[in-house]
């Protein structure tokens, strides 16, 4: 992609990133030097992605900081603190956005006058950004080697360039192997109810003349059971001691290709990583009825039918063949000590 996902406009001290909801059919940059703005583009998933999500999530504290017409300290800690708070109750799932927003706090909380505090988080929150450019190359070639030389890859969602700031977590596995000559396809899952997978993956893959097909969500097993399929990649919201949280339908895609014996690859850098945590700690972010009720302008759920729409599912860990983080590749048994005594504590 020519540019990223989410950045800093130092010129304008303001947040600029892709309208996400816009594509396939336009590419919108929006600038926004409003916090309130900001945690309405997350809720309605203008920007999504769980490193996407941690990177707009610490740039949303450097702006609160930046703009604050503060006179002293604790008033601008006090507005951090505000802006931290909002963010973080936007979605509940993706481990990075209270990650990347606790980043940046810290360092205004540490700072001794409101310049420094104003400077070094827009510094951090540059820093996180820059920092998930290398580390998702670092997914991909440590990904990459896992690939047959030729291979059709399943993937769900997007844990593409789109997710990220660049290159992509799943995807950027399926892009470095590319680079280093492997001759890969790609199906992508359309991934009801907002269609990321359809609209967001398959429009960067194609945009790169990478060869992709879309399927319905339903047809991944189909397509496992005929040896369509030589490896399914996803990325991850968050990696419990003992489960994977990402897109629904995740779940399915883990238990057929067990049934079938195809590898289940999960990418994600270690800031996913949430060994404090395990399953049952965590939110699975619960969205709108609407969601479901429309696709585009038709109504496809008839008046007062209830829906149940989950954003995401937990895998558990002995379904995961491998996860592929900027440090390695971590196989079962995934303990916490194996992968490395990752730590977070939100
Ligand atoms: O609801 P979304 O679009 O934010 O969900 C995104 C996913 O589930 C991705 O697979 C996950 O965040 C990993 S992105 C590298």
């Amino acid at each position: 992609m020519d540019r990223d996902t989410v950045s800093w406009d130092e010129e304008t001290g303001s947040i600029e990133f892709i309208d996400q909801t816009l594509l396939p059919g336009e590419f919108r940059v929006v600038r926004s030097d409003d916090i309130e703005e900001l945690a309405a583009a997350i809720r309605r998933l203008a920007i999504r992605g769980a490193p996407a999500l941690g990177v707009a999530g610490a740039f949303g504290v450097a702006l609160a900081v930046h703009r604050s017409a503060a006179s002293n300290l604790p008033d601008l800690r006090q507005e951090a603190s505000r802006a931290a708070n909002l963010l973080k109750m936007t979605r509940p799932t993706a481990v990075n956005l209270a990650w990347g927003i606790d980043r940046v706090l810290s360092r205004v909380m540490a700072a001794s006058s409101i310049g420094e505090a104003q400077d070094a988080a827009v510094r951090e929150a540059a820093a996180i950004a820059a920092e998930d450019v290398d580390l998702c190359r670092a997914i991909g070639a440590h990904g990459a080697a896992l690939l047959p030389e030729t291979c059709t890859v399943l993937t769900h969602c997007n844990a593409g360039a789109l997710a990220c700031v660049q290159w992509g977590t799943a995807l950027g596995v399926i892009r470095s192997a590319l680079a280093s000559g492997k001759e890969v396809s790609v199906i992508a899952c359309e991934t009801r109810p907002l269609l990321q997978g359809s609209r967001l993956t398959a429009w960067e893959l194609a945009h790169e003349g990478i060869d992709v097909r879309v399927i319905p969500d339903s047809a991944a097993a189909h397509l496992m059971r005929k040896g369509e399929i030589d490896a399914v990649v996803v990325g991850a919201d968050r990696v419990t001691r003992d489960a994977v949280f990402n897109k629904i339908g995740t779940y399915m895609h883990a238990v057929c290709a067990r049934h079938h014996s195809i590898p289940f690859y999960v990418a994600a850098p270690y800031s996913t990583i949430d060994a404090a945590s395990a399953e049952d700690d965590v939110v699975i972010e619960l969205r709108s009825r609407e969601e479901l009720a429309w696709c585009g302008d038709r109504q496809v759920l008839p008046e007062g039918v209830g829906a149940l729409n989950y954003a995401f599912d937990a895998t558990p860990l002995d379904l995961v063949t491998a996860v592929i983080t900027e440090r390695g590749v971590f196989r079962p048994p995934l303990t916490l000590e194996a992968m490395g005594g990752a730590q977070r504590i939100i």
